[in-house]
């Protein structure tokens, strides 16, 4: 199961504000590749991500379907208020595995973050509204160096106690490899079923595939991915953009994992990506195909 966050983990991080109506021509495209998962904005504070701050009429305009399941991202209980009264059915909260990334993002202790989260989650529940929970930097901080794995297990027992449905293990800097990837998901699923494990890994040093990859052997199934690559933290020094969701599709449905994706729409729906953003974007599947396009005498079918 691919979870598309490129309109929040990857827009966030855009300076340049992306109109509604923009937002609202790329998740179309995304759905018409057969995304399903669509991660579609957050509920912040609108000084800290002005990007963000069309979060309520974004999500009134989505286009409702049974089997499409769109989550925004939520800080605090004055996210979560604002999300629920928007009419989401799905939210994901955020906890930083150390205390310096957690002030640095939401500007509270890692002890308050979880309290936060712990209090949200339940809300959630309450109201017959799923909630994901993100362990942010569980592989590396950009402040506190490496996080130790019995941190990360700690607070996902702790979230998951809470009623977590889902938590994702983030690699917010792309600081992981493969080997500690295997590890990690190695330990955790001691304690948890595959279905409450996602993860979710940023390209920063090129291994955003390999890690995926490495997930998957140890037997997670549920990936989060940018399209065209999207991203970065504005309050991560280093982050760049998540793993490409056409990258990801392609691994996995050339090693016959079915994602109900279609690589060639979803090539359609990067250059709207790109067309929103002003930036040149695509992941290594998509240079190839363009340059497929351009070396073939004969022409083959033409990606767009
Ligand atoms: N949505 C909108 N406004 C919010 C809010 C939310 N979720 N949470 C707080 N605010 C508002 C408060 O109402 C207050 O407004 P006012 O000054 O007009 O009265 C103001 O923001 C400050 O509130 P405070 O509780 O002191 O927040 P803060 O300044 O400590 O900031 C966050 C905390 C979480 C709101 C802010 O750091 C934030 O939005 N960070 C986003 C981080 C992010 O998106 N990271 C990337 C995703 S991981
Ligand atoms: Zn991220």
């Amino acid at each position: 199961m691919i979870n598309e966050v490129g309109l929040r983990d990857g827009l966030q991080n855009q300076s340049r504000f992306v109109e509604t109506d923009d937002k609202l021509r790329l998740i179309r495209a995304l759905l018409n590749a057969g995304v399903r998962h669509i991660e579609a904005t957050s509920f912040v504070s609108p000084r800290a991500v002005p990007q963000m701050a069309d979060a309520a009429e974004l999500l009134s305009h989505l286009p409702k379907r049974e089997e499409i399941d769109y989550s925004v991202l939520v800080p605090n209980v004055k996210g979560y208020d604002r999300a629920a009264a928007a009419g989401a059915r799905s939210i994901a909260v955020v906890l930083s595995c150390t205390d310096t990334m957690n002030r640095r993002n939401i500007n509270m202790s890692l002890d308050q973050t979880l309290a936060v989260s712990c209090d949200v989650i339940k809300l959630a529940s309450k109201d017959g509204i799923a909630a994901r929970a993100y362990l942010a930097v569980a592989f590396e901080c950009p402040f506190e160096g490496p996080t130790s794995m019995v941190t990360v297990m700690s607070l996902a027992e702790q979230v998951a106690a809470a009623g977590a449905c889902e938590i994702v293990v983030a690699d917010t800097i792309g600081a992981a490899d493969p080997t500690s990837v295997y590890r990690c998901f190695h330990t955790m699923l001691q304690a948890f079923d595959k279905a409450q494990l996602s993860a979710h890994f940023h390209d920063t040093r090129g291994l955003g595939c390999a890690n995926s990859f490495a997930a998957l052997q140890v037997g997670i199934r549920k990936f989060d991915a940018s399209i065209g690559g999207l991203g970065g933290c504005p309050f991560a020094p280093g982050a760049a953009g998540n793993v490409p969701t056409e990258d990801l599709v392609n691994m996995l449905e050339t090693g016959g994992y079915s994602t109900g994706i279609d690589l060639e729409r979803l090539g359609e729906a990067v250059l709207v990506a790109e067309s929103c953003t002003g930036q040149s974007l695509g992941g290594r599947w998509l240079q190839w195909k363009r340059s497929q396009q351009e070396t073939s005498a004969s022409g083959t079918k033409p990606l767009v």
